[in-house]
Order: C-alpha cells, then structure tokens, then sequence
C-alpha cells in the first residue's frame, strides 16, 4: 500500500467582502462570516492573535492567599502553576519539570518549594532551580539554565491574569479608560471564589457564548419567561469603549416590580446598580457578570474552534462569604445561575447548529448588539489587519 501523503492544515477562508460589512458603522453592520467561527483555519490564528497576546484571567488572588499557596490551571496547551512567592509576588511558573518533563505538582495546595516528586529537583517559588540531587561526575552542569520558564502576570481588581506575550501593553492600562471607573462601585478588590464552579462542556465556538453574554437583545426570547420582566431590552445600553479591547453591557432594572437579591447588596453600588445587572468582557474571552450582591466569572478555556470548556464560578463580598447563611444563599444563587446558562447553552447549540449548515454565510446586526459590533472592530483588526 502507497504511504499516506501529509496533508498540510486548509487556509484559513476568509471572505474580505463579508469583512468589509462587519467594519460598517453600528445600525449598518454585519455579523462575522461564518468561517470565523467553523475554520479551524481561523482558529488558529485566533490563537497566535488573540489568545497569546491578550491577557487571559486564570484565577483570584484569594485562590493563593499565603506565600507558598500554588494553583494550577491547564491553559492553550500550556501547564501552569500560579503562585505566591515569599515576597508575596503571584508568579505564573510552568508546572513542567526541567530535567525530564515530569509534572511537578497537581491540583492546589501549599508548599516551601517546588519539588518534582520524580527525581527530586527543587525549585524556588520564583521558577529558580535550587538544588539537584546527586550531581557528582555530572559536569558543567549551570542550575540557571534549568528555570521554570514563567509568564507576564497582572493582577486587576483581585483577578489574577496571564500573557503569554512579553510585550502585550499592561492591562491597567487598557482598562482605564472608562472600564475601571464604571467598575469601581463593585469593588472587586474585596470579592473572594464562593465555592465550587459550575462546568459546562460546550461542543461550539467560543465567540457563540461571548456574543451571547454581551447582548440583551435575547432576553426576548431565551430568557422571556427568566430575565426579560426585570431586565427589559429597551433599558440596555453599552457605553463607548474608546476602541480598547472590552465592552460592557449595562441592564438597568425594569421601572416595575423588585429584584430581589439574596444577600444584602454591595454597599458601594447607590446607583441604578442596586438592582440593575452588567455583563462585562475584557477580551477576547474574560466574562464578568454583576448583580447586587454577587458576581460570576465566565471563564473560557479553549479547546477547538468548535468546543471549549466554561466554567462559572461564584464570587461574593468578603463581608457575605463570613454569613452562617452563605452555603444556603449560594445554592438558590446557583440554582438561578444554572438556570439562566441551561437557557444560554441551548440558545449557542441552536446558532452551532445553524452555522455548520450550509444556509448561513453572515447575519445582520441590529442596534441591540453593539457589544458585538464593538468586540468584532477589534477582532477584524487582529486577525485581518489589512482589512480593517
Ligand atoms: S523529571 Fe523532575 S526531577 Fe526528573
Ligand atoms: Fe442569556
């Protein structure tokens, strides 16, 4: 039997037309063709364009509160370990050993130093190697050229975030413009992880489930019988975003009926904040999602163009997490937030469903998606710079 011939990976198809009518102004433009969203072409340059030179959340700095605390986070192919050293630095380290690629540590937990359990080299909690055992007739042996490699780290309102690009702008300064300052009442600083995440493995493209979160025009029918009483399309709006690389999607509460939150709301939230919701995404993929008294971070992590994993996972004021009620509250909390996603979830495999058919190249926006409009000005200037 002949060998097989190597195949090489298709090019990534990208219709400049199609392009050029996602760039239009908001109330003309288009959606993204729909190869953004099924090549496995165009998803490779996702990863190369977006997900490597943007900041990426990874975990809370309440995940790694003492010097020594570790947690590890598989993340685009990379194994890492996010840490707190002794000067109360979180470093992101590779979790690969350097002498013959063991797994150094799993999970979360606590130690000195990071000791690969197969031959025991030792390594500081800055990534230096610090001692190997049994090196006698082994020559010219420099412990500096075994260090973990590590990762640019950026904490932003108590989030932990990656890049895996050294010379990515720092993150403050791409949220200060505005995203910050509308932030602020939320206090983000004081939030800590409320228990378990939630998991959804999601057999579609990632951008489905961004798009989704950004908009409120679906709560006309996703959400009709959950969300659309209390949180009316017609209330929605999303403020300028200065071209930088996020979006907000701010939900004010219906003038009629109550929200009934189930803690007491942030202190710091006087506004229409007390009752109203935000989505909020610092892109391509970091979600945030506030309400009163608690907030859930969206977190994607990327598998395919056409599967990633969600996990959600629940913050709340570091006041709230001290209640006796806190275990009781944050059942109904996630029982609601379950809820809604089962909603969320179908909606992105139904659109799934309609983007590998062959009856659908490109949709047409409407006002009530400029959080889409804005997300894919940025996305066309990445990944197709000569076009936008
Ligand atoms: S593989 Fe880690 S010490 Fe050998
Ligand atoms: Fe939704």
């Amino acid at each position: 039997m002949p060998a097989a011939t190597p195949r090489t990976p298709p090019e990534p198809v990208i219709d400049v037309a199609a392009l050029e009518r996602c760039l239009l102004p908001p109330g003309r433009a288009w959606t993204l063709p729909v190869d953004a969203y099924t090549s496995a072409g165009v998803y490779a340059l996702e990863v190369e364009h977006l997900f490597k030179k943007q900041w990426l959340c990874v975990a809370r700095v309440d995940q790694v509160p003492q010097a020594g605390s570790y947690f590890s986070v598989d993340l685009l192919g990379h194994k890492l370990v996010i840490v707190r050293d002794r000067d109360g630095e979180v470093r992101c380290l590779s979790r690969i050993c350097m002498h013959r690629a063991s797994e150094i540590v799993k999970g979360a937990g606590r130690k000195s130093l990071l000791s690969c359990p197969y031959h025991e080299w030792s390594y500081a909690l800055d990534g230096r190697l610090v001692s190997v055992p049994m090196l006698d007739g082994t020559e010219d042996f420099d412990k500096k050229t075994c260090q973990l490699p590590s990762y640019r780290v950026e904490v932003w309102g108590g989030f932990i975030f990656v890049n895996f690009d050294r010379d990515a702008s720092p993150l403050a300064s791409q949220l200060e413009k505005g995203f910050s300052a509308f932030h602020a009442p939320y206090q983000f600083d004081e939030l800590v992880i409320a228990g378990d995440y939630i998991e959804y493995d999601s057999p579609y493209n990632w951008k489905i489930l961004v798009e989704n979160f950004m908009e409120a025009y679906h709560h006309i029918g996703t959400h009709k019988d959950s969300l659309l009483q209390h949180f009316p399309v017609e209330k929605a709006y999303v403020p300028d975003n200065h071209n930088q690389p996020w979006s907000i999607l701010a939900m004010p509460h219906s003038d009629e009926g109550e929200w009934e939150a189930v803690f007491p709301a942030i202190e710091t939230l006087t506004d229409w904040r007390r009752e109203g919701i935000v989505a909020s995404l610092v892109a391509p993929f970091n979600m945030f999602a506030m309400v009163s008294d608690s907030l859930f971070w969206y977190q994607v992590l990327p598998l395919a163009h056409d599967r990633f994993t969600l996990r959600i996972h629940p913050c709340v004021p570091r006041s709230t997490a001290k209640r006796d009620d806190l275990a009781a509250g944050m059942e109904k909390i996630n029982a609601f937030i379950t809820a809604l996603h089962d909603e969320d979830h179908q909606a992105n495999l139904d659109v799934w469903t309609g983007m590998t058919s062959h009856d659908f190249r490109q949709g047409r926006l409407t006002r009530h998606e400029d959080s889409i409009w804005q997300m894919n000005q940025w996305w066309c200037a990445r990944i197709m710079p000569n076009v936008a």
